[in-house]
């Protein structure tokens, strides 16, 4: 049923990917090391959802996927540092990711943190590389909003802060659309920026990014017997994922055909298993 949609999810992978290694230094430039563990863990694997989600917003909005292609770099690299730094032993502590050796088992923790934090640096750089000036910012905004302590990092100090304490669905909402969520609204709304489509449509697309976004964690809660099974139950789980998709969705409605491909990834996304 989702044939097309995983042929175009691949695709856009190979165009993001062969981006993706021009941005990245080689691993035999210096500092040698560092550069290796930034590469691994960019190419161990990665679905490049955020990328994918930038680039068809930017296609919904009428824009090409060129006009997007640097940010959606940018929120891959972001998204990379974000994991690097996830599985470290002061936060989930996971020695595998992605069926390989987490970054700070393959290159020790020092050279995992300091990889993270050149991730997330070259990410900005990225971000506004050929950027025009009043888009480079309105980007800048929503991305570093994202990030910070009011966007991803707010939502993993309070995952941290709960873990194994009994948290109800108000503290968990909070932490799967800011851990995760924000992020993926991001990418949409930087998409549709990056086409330069007028204020109506950025908003239409941050509200389907929103409600995908907060769907996201759920079914990565439902993949890997997460937070959200524990306080919703796997079966509300489920019909919470597919609610907010609804919704997610009823944003596109007044984008036409141009929506389809964004609304078929939405419905992908909650039924995909890895
Ligand atoms: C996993 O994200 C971590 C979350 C933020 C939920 P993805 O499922 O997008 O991870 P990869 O990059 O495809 O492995
Ligand atoms: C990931 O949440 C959120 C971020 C990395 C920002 P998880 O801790 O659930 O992600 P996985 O399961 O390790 O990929
Ligand atoms: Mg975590
Ligand atoms: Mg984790
Ligand atoms: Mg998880």
């Amino acid at each position: 049923m989702y044939m097309k949609i995983i042929k175009l999810l691949q695709d856009r992978k190979i165009l993001i990917d062969s981006e993706l290694e021009k941005v990245l230094p080689k691993g035999n430039i210096e500092p040698k090391k560092l550069h290796r563990a930034m590469r691994y863990s960019v190419f161990s694997g990665g679905k490049r959802i955020r990328p994918i989600l930038a680039i068809e917003s930017c296609l919904c909005c009428g824009g090409a996927a060129g006009d997007a292609i640097n940010a959606a770099c940018a929120l891959e690299l972001a998204h990379s540092f974000s994991l690097v730094h996830d599985d470290l032993p002061s936060m989930d502590n996971d020695a595998y990711r992605r069926g390989k050796p987490a970054c700070h088992k393959k290159y020790g923790e020092a050279d995992a943190i300091l990889a993270g934090d050149a991730l997330i640096v070259l990410a900005f750089e990225a971000l506004v590389n050929g950027a025009k000036p009043p888009v480079a910012v309105k980007m800048l905004r929503e991305f570093s909003a994202a990030l910070g302590s009011l966007g991803m990092a707010g939502g993993q100090s309070v995952d941290i802060e709960y873990e194994g304490r009994k948290k109800g669905a108000r503290i968990l909402n909070y932490i799967n659309s800011h851990k995760t969520g924000a992020l993926i609204k991001a990418a949409v709304k930087i998409g549709a920026l990056a086409s330069g489509a007028r204020p109506h449509k950025i908003k239409k697309m941050e509200e389907f990014g929103a409600a995908v976004g907060e769907a996201f964690q759920i079914v990565d809660d439902i993949i890997d017997n997460g937070d959200s099974v524990a306080v919703f139950g796997r079966a509300a789980s489920i019909d919470k994922a597919r609610m907010l998709t609804r919704k997610a969705n009823k944003s596109l409605a007044g984008f036409g055909s141009a929506s389809r491909v964004l609304s078929e990834i939405a419905d992908y996304l909650i039924e995909r298993k890895i």
